[in-house]
């Protein structure tokens, strides 16, 4: 909302010139092949190290057509028949390359067939009922995919080839209880949710993505008890590269801490110059602890509150059992290790 109403204000001093990094935005690329603004209201500019600014600017960028000056255009869409099939139609011709496409609250239950006739960069299609992506390969320019609420069971590794202009997908809220390894290995995300799904398994290469700029995204309120994977055996500090992104597992049973998947390799008091950004929101999350778990305790304050939890006072140990309470604070956890 704030950065809307900055928009506005923008365009109402300054109707004039495009965005040249003077009128409050600065280009900002994490790869190279998309071409995003950073604001300078965010201040990403004034975060200490590179590796924060790029980490600020992923959560804050915008594409060119979200911002002043540049009204996207919309396609309108026609249901062939009961199944959800469907045509995309256009009432004028397309005079840009910002090409919406936004049908939500429907009866979809595949992107309709001509998809890969136009260029579009944005799609909408919450609350419908889509069983499975399909194969969306043509779609070169899209940034961002919403898919809130439909009824997707499986995310393939295939699912997002080719989509090298991909920022932000959102797949909350389905019946997900399988993904591939390594979903977004060959594209770079910068925004990811899958929120309330049903995970069983969850390879640790789609949550802390090495080496990448990104924003972060959520695992939160899966339905059932998770467990983490590490199928490509990525460890920190045996290959080169770090972690920065923001991870949301709130109200989660998982079998291993993510951070722990990846760090058996280091001393965990080291963990910061492996992953230096980045904040996890854990607030009622469960899971396995072990003796690692001790190791944390050891971090800087800030460090181990950043790390472990943002909210630490919620989460808690969901074996072994002697560590094991609805409501048992960190605090008591570090009681229970010095007893034991
Ligand atoms: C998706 O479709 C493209 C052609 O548009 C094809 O080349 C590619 O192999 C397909 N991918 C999958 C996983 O089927
Ligand atoms: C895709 O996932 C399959 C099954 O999880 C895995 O065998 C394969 O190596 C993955 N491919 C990539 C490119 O990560
Ligand atoms: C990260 O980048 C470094 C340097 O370019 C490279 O050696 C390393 O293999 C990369 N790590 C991963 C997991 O891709
Ligand atoms: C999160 O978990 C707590 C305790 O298990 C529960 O009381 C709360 O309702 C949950 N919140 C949501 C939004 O599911």
């Amino acid at each position: 909302m704030a950065t809307r109403i900055f928009l506005l204000f923008i365009s109402v001093i300054s109707n004039s010139t495009c965005i040249n990094g003077s009128n409050g935005y600065s280009s900002w690329s994490p790869d190279g092949i998309k071409d995003l603004w950073c604001p300078d209201s965010s201040n990403c500019l004034s975060e200490a190290s590179t590796i924060e600014t790029d980490h600020c600017c992923a959560c804050n960028a915008l594409p060119e057509w979200e911002m002043l000056n540049h009204f996207p255009q919309y396609l309108n869409v026609e249901i062939i028949n009961v199944k959800g099939s469907s045509r995309l139609l256009q009432n004028t011709l397309p005079t840009n390359n910002r090409i919406h496409f936004i049908h939500t609250n429907g009866i979809l239950s595949m992107f309709p067939e001509n998809l890969c006739s136009f260029s579009i960069v944005y799609i909408d299609v919450s609350w419908n009922q889509f069983s499975s992506v399909g194969n969306i390969s043509c779609l070169t320019e899209l940034d961002t995919l919403i898919m809130k609420s439909n009824k997707l069971t499986f995310i393939s590794n295939q699912t997002f080839v080719g989509l090298t202009k991909l920022r932000i997908v959102d797949f909350s809220y389905n019946l997900i209880y399988k993904m591939d390894y390594n979903i977004f290995g060959s594209i770079h995300i910068l925004t990811y949710n899958f929120e309330g799904n049903y995970l069983k398994k969850l390879d640790v290469s789609n949550v802390l993505i090495f080496n990448k700029t990104i924003c972060g995204g959520s695992f939160a309120y899966n339905k059932r008890p998770i467990e983490m994977t590490n199928i490509g055996q990525s460890f920190l500090g045996e290959i080169t590269g770090s972690i920065c992104g923001d991870s949301d597992f709130s109200n989660v049973s998982i079998d291993k801490h993510p951070i722990f998947a990846v760090s058996e390799k280091i001393d965990q008091r080291t963990l910061n110059k492996y992953a230096p950004c980045g904040k996890g929101k854990y607030s009622g999350l469960a899971y396995d602890c072990d003796c690692r778990v001790g190791e944390f305790f050891h971090l800087q304050f800030y460090e181990f509150s950043r790390v472990y939890s943002k909210e630490y006072s919620e989460s808690y140990c969901r074996s072994p059992s002697i560590l094991q309470t609805s409501v048992s604070r960190i605090f008591i956890l570090i009681k229970h290790y010095v007893i034991l």
